[in-house]
């Protein structure tokens, strides 16, 4: 498998934890998988093992490769400082670093060097997302000839597609790539290269990380412009839920939590609540504790529905609730959420940057947990937050709509609350079915446990991975 994060090395969303966790699974069902990332800044795992030459246009580099293994997966560390030594992964606030495409495709090219010397016969490579979408190419094309690799099946999984490599031709020639892959049915996109575009085209199987994000990516709307290309490989095109990784992600064993707690036993929840209701500077007195505490925990985007909260602003401290959000990403929408902070200071709290204990501690302390995307490929925390008893309240799209059960109004069936139209009333009006349910305990208890009680562990859905390598690998 080859990615530009995993866990615990290296992080800003859901795929390093995929990455982290499909692997594990996979040797849990008997396979052996080896990882390949880049040796950022702070990596310090790992003994060297071996050294790749990787052509980059007309030059030649030499880069380390570094090794640990975990739980039965290798994890091999690409080493170039001068391209991954660096403060961040992929760019500095909101600007990527201006050499990218040199950066990732040293790294695909890093790894399928790897592979070609390594001795070992792989069976599948599995890339991830534009960073790694030159492996498919490489695999296929460029190193289509090299006996390490007939037969072997290139599989490409999209986590999101709105991220898509987009570079100017001139990068051609430096990434030692063809003028003639500057074609529609190649990795040219509207005037210019997509590494996105070089895993779909190349890919032997593609992947996406649900069902439901799988048919909408073909459409206009979802499609980000990919939908045709999408749809002309629909034969090859699949969506596969991801999984949640309980040795993390469960509150009966959580490090970061006061007190473990499950679905027979909630003080721990309460317990949690008031600590993150003291971290945050919220009121944790008696009527603190006893208003529903809304958590966010999320890149700072337009994706995650930020635009629909900053129209919102003051609507939500009127609301019978307190509000936490833990977020970093573009500035606009954290000056947004500082300032309601300030004006609302007993009902809204927020805290810019990365903090995966807090993380934790929101998911657990939070009563609802509200996650507006416009368009989730899977999204992670709506399936964390169901674990941890914390009621979603999300838009029907993508994975969201795959893992969340609305709330039947008449029954009380169901585990969280959905809306279908992502609008600021449509929001609102779903946040307040959620926290007038919130008052009826019962109702209330009656929905934490059928959340409680979903399983959406790794098991199944590394069974599917493993099904669509054979596949691919027999055809
Ligand atoms: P995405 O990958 O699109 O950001 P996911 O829901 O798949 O969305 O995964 C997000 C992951 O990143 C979750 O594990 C979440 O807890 C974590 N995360 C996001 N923002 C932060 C933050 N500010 N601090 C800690 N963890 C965060
Ligand atoms: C992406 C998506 C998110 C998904 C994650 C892991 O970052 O935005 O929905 O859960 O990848 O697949």
């Amino acid at each position: 498998m080859v990615a530009s994060e995993a866990m615990p090395f290296a992080k800003t969303g859901g795929l390093a934890d995929v990455v982290s966790a499909l692997p594990r699974a996979l040797v849990r069902l008997g396979h052996a998988v080896d990882v390949v990332i880049p040796r950022y800044r702070g990596i310090t795992a790992g003994d060297r093992v071996a050294r790749v030459a990787v052509p980059l246009g007309t030059s030649v580099t030499d880069a380390d490769i570094y090794a640990v293994t975990s739980a039965g997966v290798r994890t091999l560390f690409v080493d170039h400082p001068a391209y991954f030594d660096r403060e961040c992964l992929y760019g500095v606030g909101n600007e990527d670093y201006a050499d990218n495409a040199a950066r990732f495709a040293f790294l695909a090219r890093a790894a399928v060097e790897w592979a070609a010397a390594a001795g070992e016969r792989y069976a599948v490579v599995h890339a991830h997302d534009w960073q790694t979408g030159l492996v498919p190419l490489l695999l296929r094309h460029t190193m289509a000839g090299a006996a390490a690799f007939r037969g072997v099946p290139a599989i490409f999984t999209i986590h999101n597609l709105a991220y898509q490599g987009l570079f100017e031709t001139s990068w051609l020639p430096r990434l030692g790539l063809e003028w003639e892959l500057l074609h529609v049915d190649a990795i040219e996109f509207w005037g210019r290269i997509s590494f996105l575009k070089a895993g779909i085209v190349f890919g032997s199987r593609i992947t996406t990380v649900s069902p439901q994000y799988a048919r909408e990516i073909q459409t206009p709307e979802f499609g980000f412009g990919f939908d045709g290309i999408l749809r002309s490989r629909s034969a090859h095109l699949s969506g596969i839920l991801n999984g949640i990784d309980y040795d993390e992600w469960d509150p009966a064993r959580d490090r970061h939590l006061p007190v473990p707690y499950d679905a027979s036993r909630l003080d721990g929840k309460d317990a949690a609540k008031r600590l993150v209701l003291e971290l945050v500077g919220l009121p944790a007195d008696d009527e603190g504790r006893r208003r529903p505490l809304v958590g966010m925990i999320s890149r700072l985007v337009d994706q995650k529905g930020f635009d629909l909260l900053a129209d919102l602003g003051d609507e939500l401290p009127r609301l019978d609730a307190s509000f936490v959000l833990l977020g970093s990403g573009e500035r606009r929408y954290e000056d947004v959420w500082r300032n309601l902070a300030a004006r609302h200071p007993q009902r809204i709290a927020v805290r810019i940057g990365f903090d995966e204990a807090m993380a934790h501690r929101i998911e657990a302390g939070a009563d609802v947990f509200l996650m507006p995307s416009r368009f989730e490929p899977c999204g992670l925390n709506q399936m964390y937050s169901l674990r941890y008893g914390t009621v979603p309240v999300v838009c029907a799209t993508g994975g969201l709509c795959d893992t969340v059960r609305n709330v039947d109004p008449a029954t009380g069936e169901g585990t969280g609350f959905t809306f279908g139209d992502c609008s600021p009333p449509a929001l609102l009006a779903a946040l307040r079915r959620a926290l007038d349910a919130y008052r009826h305990r019962p109702v209330w208890r009656r929905i934490q446990a059928a959340g409680m009680a979903q399983d959406f562990s790794w098991e199944s859905s590394a069974r599917q991975y493993a099904a669509l390598y054979e596949r691919a690998y027999n055809k």
